[in-house]
This record gives C-alpha cells, structure tokens and sequence, in this order.
C-alpha cells in the first residue's frame, strides 16, 4: 500500500469516534516496534518526524525505513512533518514524499499565522499533501522551543472558524490543556473539555487534533528510577481523558514522550541486570518489543483504532 495524506483516515475516524495514533519517530527500532504492533491489531497510522528527528536521523533513512514498514505491514500509513516552522522547512518535506505537514504557527500573530499556514496549504494541496494548522499554545518544550505555562494559552472557539475558512487547513492541533513532555499536571489533570464541544458545535466533521497526549505511564517512569535514573513524578493525561477526547471531534492524538519512557526503561533494565552487555542489539530489541507492546495497547485501548485499517 502506497503513503497517504490523511483526509480518509480523519473522516473515518470522526464517523467512527475514533482517533488514529500519531507516532514521533526517530530511528529503526522505533519505527519497527511501532508498525509491528499496527499490523498486529490492523491500525492506520500516522508516523511523525519532527524537525530535530529529521536532523538527526537523515530525511532519506527515514523515508527509507518508513517505506520499507509499508512493505511490511501493508497498512495504511501517512508520513507527516511534525512542529514545521517554517515553509522551507514544510516545502522540503513536501517535495520529500512527506504526505502531510504541520505548519506550526502559532507562536505568531493571528494574523501572520494565517498568512503562513495558508502559503504552506496552497503549496501542499497543489501535491495532494494535507496540512495541520495549530492556534493556542501548549506549554513544555518543543525542539528548541521552550513555552512556559504562562505563556501557554487556550485555544479561543472564536478564531477557529475564520482561521480554517481563511487557510483552508486539513486538520487544527488545539490547545485545551496537555502539555509537551514527561512533565504534565502536578496534580489532578484537567482538559477544557468545553472548548473542543464547543469547536466541534460550530465545526461538525472537522478533525481537530491533540497534541501533548503522552499518559506518562508511572511504571515506566519508575522501571527508570529503579534502575538508576532521576525523574520526578509527574502526571500524564489519562486514557479515559483521551477515549473522551477520541470519541468527540478529535481524529489525530500525538504520542512521543510515552515511546521515550518505555525504550528508555527498557535499555536501563537490561544495563542494570547485565552490567557487561555491549551488544546494541541486547537493549535495542528488547526496547523494540516494549515499544511494540506500548503502542498496541494504545491502538486497541486508548484510541479505538484497531481493526481500522
Ligand atoms: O512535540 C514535540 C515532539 O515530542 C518532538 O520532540 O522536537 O525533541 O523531536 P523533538
Ligand atoms: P507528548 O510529549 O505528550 O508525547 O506529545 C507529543 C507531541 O505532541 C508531538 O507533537
Ligand atoms: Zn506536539
């Protein structure tokens, strides 16, 4: 099966009050625990490469190894620039084979942010390329970019109709309260559940997206401490909140840091328990597997997206 953009998948999704998983990806393993468990529950999927991810990892390898999961799983998966900030940035991946993009604008104006989301549109659609915008902003750290919580704000129902009408965006990120990284809510979470009932009453069929939605699984944060590491305990968003999320108009739910926590607690258990092992292979499969197992519990039990592809 060919790449795609994701217009199919979104709609499907929001008829079938599901969200599809949106996976950061940044190497081999990576990609194959994530895909592996995709193909044993049949989920689409959509694999995001954020710009420190495509430095790192070199465009050409990653699309390689993308492709070749593709040949592997023969699923449906979608190719997507996560945080674009610029429209060089999103017009090489474009030109790359991505089948979406992000433009992040929302560090700008409203006004700026809508004339570069609509530069990247125009650019994209032209190659059959969806793109997701973004309005609020989320707290924590993104690439370089490090939002504090007072500088974070929530997404305004007002703006998403002009901004949607005025760009023509695919998909809209909001920002109803999740943060980036492994370090969420001190205390109890809360989701401005009100803002994305709103957006979706004014705006039926149209596919928001959640950023930040990492749950900061507690046994990977402590398989962590235990074998050696230092990271205070800090709340994620719970499931239930995404299911809800999932079950209303959100259609894309971007994990990253949850993979991190699990192939990171895996190479310190083995390092801890064989304290000679040199062999890459010795941590990096067994960090693969707890990937494999992380997210198919993702996809058949947070998202609903299993059996959908
Ligand atoms: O939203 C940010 C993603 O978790 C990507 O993180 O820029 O460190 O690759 P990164
Ligand atoms: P987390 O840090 O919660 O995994 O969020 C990832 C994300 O939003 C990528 O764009
Ligand atoms: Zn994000």
């Amino acid at each position: 099966m060919p790449m795609i953009n994701t217009v199919e998948m979104f709609k499907k999704a929001y008829e079938g009050g599901y969200a599809i998983g949106a996976f950061n990806v940044n190497n081999m393993e990576i990609i194959q625990g994530i895909t592996e468990a995709a193909k044993e529950v049949n989920a689409p999927l959509i694999l995001q490469v954020s710009s420190g991810a495509r430095k790192y990892a070199n465009h050409t390898y990653l699309m390689k190894l993308i492709e070749a999961a593709l040949i592997e799983t023969n699923l449906p998966i979608a190719v997507h620039l996560d945080h674009g900030d610029t429209f060089e940035l999103c017009k090489s991946c474009i030109d790359g084979g991505f089948t979406s993009v992000m433009i992040d604008g929302s560090h700008h104006s409203f006004e700026d942010n809508i004339a570069l989301t609509k530069r990247v549109v125009d650019y994209a659609h032209d190659k059959n390329v969806t793109v997701e915008g973004e309005l609020g902003r989320l707290a924590g750290v993104e690439d370089e970019i490090k939002v504090s919580s007072e500088d974070s704000s929530y997404t305004h129902p007002d703006e998403v109709q002009e901004f949607v009408a005025r760009t023509g965006v695919d998909s809209l990120a909001i920002a109803i309260g999740t943060s980036h990284g492994a370090f969420k809510f001190t205390g109890e979470a809360h989701l401005r559940f009100d803002i994305l009932e709103e957006i979706q009453r004014r705006m039926p069929g149209y596919p928001i997206v959640l950023h930040g939605a990492s749950s900061v699984i507690p046994e990977y944060v402590d398989m962590i401490n235990k074998y050696g590491g230092k990271m205070p305990g800090a709340k994620g968003v719970p499931e239930e909140m995404l299911r809800k999320a999932a079950s209303m108009a959100v259609c894309k739910i971007n994990i990253d840091s949850d993979l991190r926590l699990a192939m990171t607690a895996s190479i310190r258990r083995v390092f801890a328990e064989s304290p000679g092992e040199f062999d890459p292979r010795k941590y990096l499969a067994p960090a693969r597997d707890e990937i494999r197992k992380l997210v198919r519990n993702k996809l058949v039990n947070v998202l609903g997206c299993a059996g959908k592809a």
